[in-house]
């Protein structure tokens, strides 16, 4: 079997590559590891930017999105008793980000691809890439016990950050960077009212905080915990404790209780692998780069990615033009970076540092301030926030 473009992992950054290219008119088959039940329902990123917003919509998956997307104006940020707004809208010429969830971005995708006819195969095991480096590569699998091999013109390695993709380049030709925090995060999403309109990111004493929402009954409010922890050690009563006190400041509402419906533990690090592409294989979101989520990046970057990818596929089924696809990496890693920066920043503002000296605690009080005080300061991290233009 041959096709355009063999696609490994069907989480955002795959699953719209499959809907980018089947709108241009270029076939692609899609590899998941996962049942559609599981990919379905792993709750993740929950901030869409803007630029994601726009694409989504004028590739027509923006009715749902519409109807049940809440769209934010603002932030909070909370620090030394008190809250303080940031006006996003106003900082970048109306400009907003809309809370819906990736799953919900996945769903939307997996019901428009599985409409059009698209080829997604989930249950998939034992992907390994072939000839990445020729004009001919091929993706080998097991599908449902039996080995199949599918040959094709490109591979988008869309696997997330443990996915084989990356894994098969081999590590002379990729460069690393990396950071990992000494902090990681709890999240749950909780039956609950909002304590706010508006997401409040939390700098306390204790730690950090932040709370989002997915609707307006269901809460989802991260603390921040040691990277060692197990979620065991983080039974409900102590996530409650940690975010009465830490979400406190301001505010008319008392942040309310209500049942834990899921829990989550997840380290933190910035990753960059670079180049994004080795011969025939395009490396794009996860499996080529990761955001500590503080800054609500990683999501929309896998969509920025596969967005540049997807014209450069085109040009080159088109029109017979190299140009995009010589150019993909750099012009995604222009913007990667740009995120990794403004997440870097986010993380180091907010968070209690473990060790962390008086100096560089009284460091970041300053930032805070700086960027609550100064119009200048507040208007590049809503510019930052909102996301910076899409190539
Ligand atoms: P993924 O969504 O990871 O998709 C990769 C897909 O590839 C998966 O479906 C996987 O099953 C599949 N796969 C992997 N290996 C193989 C294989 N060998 N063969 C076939 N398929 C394979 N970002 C935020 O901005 N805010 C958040 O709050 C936030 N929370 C997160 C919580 C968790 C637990 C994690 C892991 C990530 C979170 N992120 C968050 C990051 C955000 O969700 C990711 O940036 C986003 O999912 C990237 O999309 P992707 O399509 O590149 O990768
Ligand atoms: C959510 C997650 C984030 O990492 C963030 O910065 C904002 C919101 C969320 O899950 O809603």
């Amino acid at each position: 079997m041959h096709t355009q473009v063999a696609i490994i992992g069907a989480g955002p950054a795959g699953l719209l590559l499959s809907h980018l290219l089947h709108l241009d008119g270029i076939e692609s088959v899609l590899l998941e590891r996962q049942s559609r039940a599981h990919v379905e329902a792993r709750i993740r990123a929950g901030v869409l930017e803007q630029g994601t917003v726009d694409l989504l919509t004028q590739t027509g998956l923006g009715d749902r999105l519409k109807r049940e997307g809440l769209v934010h104006h603002g932030i909070e940020l909370s620090f030394s008793g008190a809250r303080h707004r940031i006006d996003m809208s106003e900082l970048t010429g109306g400009r907003t980000i809309t809370v819906y969830g990736q799953h919900e971005v996945v769903k939307d995708l997996i019901s428009a691809r599985l409409a059009a006819g698209g080829d997604i195969r989930f249950d998939i095991a034992d992907v390994s890439l072939e000839g990445i480096d020729t004009d001919r590569p091929a993706v080998r699998f097991n599908e449902a016990g039996a080995s199949r091999e599918i040959s094709c013109d490109f591979i988008g390695g869309c696997d997330g950050f443990h996915g084989i993709c990356r894994q098969s380049v081999p590590a002379a030709d990729l460069s690393l960077f990396e950071r990992v925090y000494p902090f990681g995060w709890i999240g749950i999403l909780v039956e609950a009212p909002p304590v706010s309109d508006e997401l409040i990111y939390a700098r306390h004493e204790d730690g950090f905080a932040l709370f989002s929402m997915r609707s307006p009954q269901l809460a989802r409010l991260y603390v921040q915990c040691d990277p060692q922890d197990d979620i065991a050690d983080w039974p409900d009563e102590r996530i409650w404790e940690a975010l009465h006190r830490r979400l406190k400041s301001g505010g008319d509402r008392q942040l309310a209780e209500g049942p834990v419906l899921e829990k989550v533990i997840a380290a933190m690090r910035s990753f960059v692998a670079e180049p994004m592409r080795h011969g025939r294989l395009f490396l794009a979101g996860d499996a080529a780069h990761i955001v500590p989520p503080t800054g609500a990046k990683g999501m929309n970057l896998a969509i920025a990615d596969v967005h540049v990818l997807s014209r450069a596929l085109s040009s080159h089924f088109k029109r017979g033009a190299s140009e995009g696809l010589e150019n993909y990496s750099a012009t995604c890693l222009r913007r990667v970076w740009k995120a990794q920066r403004f997440s870097w920043q986010m993380t180091s503002m907010l968070h209690k540092i473990p060790g962390g000296s008086p100096f560089e605690e009284r460091v970041q009080f300053a930032e805070l301030d700086h960027v609550t005080s100064s119009r200048a300061a507040a208007r590049a991290l809503a510019e930052n926030y909102v996301g910076t233009p899409f190539e």
